[in-house]
Order: structure tokens, then sequence, then C-alpha cells
């Protein structure tokens, strides 16, 4: 049996993170600089049943069974297998190997899932639908991730740019005209599940400050939705320091954000803000193409750990394969 595998691109977060949890819509595009790619393929001297995996960057090598039911490797090996009433499997392995990094507001958990349940399902012969796709990938995000959205499984699995609102139908956006980000990691490790439960702690303790501010987030995820589908993309720039400067309010900004988002508009950005669960991470500049690498460059001397130059195009490449 040949060997099969999979990519998932990563994700920014335009528009709408955290309100999104709390009901508000946001705007999320694939960031197919990086990826994630699982690989599964027949191991005929195992025992059949044995799964191993090996994730290099890791350092993890070791049989399914030997790992911790919780892991998220194993939940979404164990959804592929309920999804398709597969009680056993065959010997093989799975090799996982991805460019996205960790706790960075990238999408890495859920593209490492909608990866592994891709590539076991093709390979078991059935390759699941983009829907049982997503939805396994928020099983997995679920158990990790407290109380996910469901926006980063989805953007992740369907690789296009999409307007997300959390128990809705979410809907594909066509971008008028191809816009530019630049993509900047503060190198600072913040995982979502963290900034998630923090804000909403805050949200306990003062629920009409926060439900206030998510508003505000929601009304501005609705004004990109029809800048990015009707035009003129440079118009996001101000709505963008305008959810960035809610986030700050909201708590999840950062010293280390707000040096990169000053730098990126003190070097020509037309707007900028921070990409994720925050406190850490990733954040994105808009940028007229002819500045994105006057862009990067400020934003490399400002000690941003790695900078990519992203272009959303009306129509974005396919990654699922
Ligand atoms: C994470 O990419 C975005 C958050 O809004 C969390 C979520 O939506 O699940 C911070």
């Amino acid at each position: 049996m040949p060997a099969i595998f999979a990519s998932a691109p990563g994700k920014a977060i335009l528009f709408g993170e955290h309100a999104v949890v709390y009901g508000r819509p946001a705007i999320a595009v694939p960031v197919t600089q990086v990826q994630a790619k699982a690989t599964v393929l027949a191991d005929p001297l195992g025992p059949q049943g044995r799964v191993h995996i090996q994730a290099p960057e890791i350092q993890l090598d070791s049989d399914l069974a030997d790992l911790p039911a919780d892991d998220p490797l194993v939940l979404a090996v164990r959804g592929v297998q309920q999804a398709l009433g597969a009680d056993h499997l065959p010997a093989l392995k799975l090799r996982i190997s991805s460019t996205i990094p960790v706790a960075a507001g990238l999408g890495s958990g859920a593209a490492v899932s909608v990866a592994i349940v891709r590539a076991l399902s093709a390979f078991l012969g059935h390759p699941l639908v983009d829907e049982t796709v997503s939805a396994l990938a928020y099983e997995v995000e679920k158990k990790h991730h407290g109380t996910p959205s469901g926006i980063d499984n989805t953007v992740v699995t369907y690789a296009r740019p999409i307007y997300f609102v959390r128990d809705q139908p979410f809907e594909i956006l066509q971008p008028a005209e191809a816009f530019t980000l630049v993509i900047a990691d503060s190198g600072v490790r913040s995982p979502t599940r963290l900034a998630v439960a923090e804000v909403r702690q805050c949200w306990q303790a003062d629920p009409d400050r926060y439900e206030a501010l998510f508003d505000a987030i929601g009304q501005i995820a609705w004004q990109a939705r029809q800048v990015i589908t009707g035009g003129p993309p440079m118009a996001l720039g101000p709505l963008m320091s305008e959810n960035q400067r809610l986030l700050t309010q909201v708590g999840v900004s950062s010293a280390e954000l707000d040096f990169l988002v000053e730098t990126a508009l003190q070097a020509g950005a037309a707007g900028a803000k921070l990409s994720g669960g925050g406190r850490g991470g990733n954040m994105i500049a808009l940028a007229a193409p002819e500045n994105a690498g006057r862009i990067l460059t400020a934003l490399q001397n400002a000690g941003a750990k790695r900078v990519i130059i992203s272009t959303i195009n009306p129509v974005t490449p396919d990654f699922k394969k």
C-alpha cells in the first residue's frame, strides 16, 4: 500500500478573535506559507493494530497505545476510527511534521488534526468530506482549548478566507481584490487555551464591560466583511487598528505585540493588530504590496522571530490534499 500524505495550512485571524467565542462574527484567512503534514504508511512488520507515531519537531517517537488517551494526536486517530466505524487498524506508521509554530496564534493544533484526519481516512480507503474533517478537528480542539469557537478548524480545513459565527453555517469570502499581510512572530509562546480562560474570568467578573467590547469587535468584523468583498482592501487598515485598540482593552495584547504593531505602523502599514489568542504569538499588518518588504525588514529589526509576507488572493490555492 503506498504512503498517503495530507497537509493543512496555518491561519491568521483578521478580525474578531476572542469576541467570536462569545457569538460575535470573526474573519480568518489561511496562511499557506506554513503548514502541517501527516504521512501514513503501512508497517508490514508491525502487529495488527500497532500505530507508531513520529513527530520529530516535538521529539515524539512512540506507539499510539503508549500515549495518554487525551493526547491530541490520539484523539485525532480515534476520531477517524469512530467516524469510519473501524474498530481495528492495520499496523501503520504515522509521521507528522509542521512548519507552523506552536502556541503562536497560527492554528498549529487544528492544522495537525486536519492533516491526520485526512491522511488516515484516505489511507483506510474512505477519505472523509471537509465537514467531517472539520468536525473531528473541532472535537480535538474542544478537549484541548476549553471553549474554542470552531473558527480555527474551519479555516484550516477549507483553506479559504471565512466569515465565521459560532454555531452557524460559515461563509467563504471572495475578496474583491488581493491584499497583502505581513505576519510577524513576537517569539513569545502563549497557549490559546490560557488566553481564552483568562478572558473568560474577566468577562465573568465584569460582563457588561466585556459584552460591550465584544459587540464593538463584532461590528468591526461585520464592516470588514463588506470591505473584503467590496473593496478597497486598504480600508481594512483602520479597522485592524481599531480592533487592536479593543483587544488591548480586552487585555490580550502585550508589550512585545504593542511594539511590533507600532513598528509596522511606523514603517507604513495601513493597520496592524495581534492575531489569535494574543499575550504573545503573532501580529499581522496590512501592507501596500510595494511596502511589504520594508515593513518586513522593520519588524525583523525590531526583534520579530519570523516574518512572513502572505497575499490573500480572490481565489486562494487549494490545500486540501
Ligand atoms: C484563536 O485562533 C481565536 C480565539 O478567538 C479562540 C477561538 O476562537 O477559539 C482566541
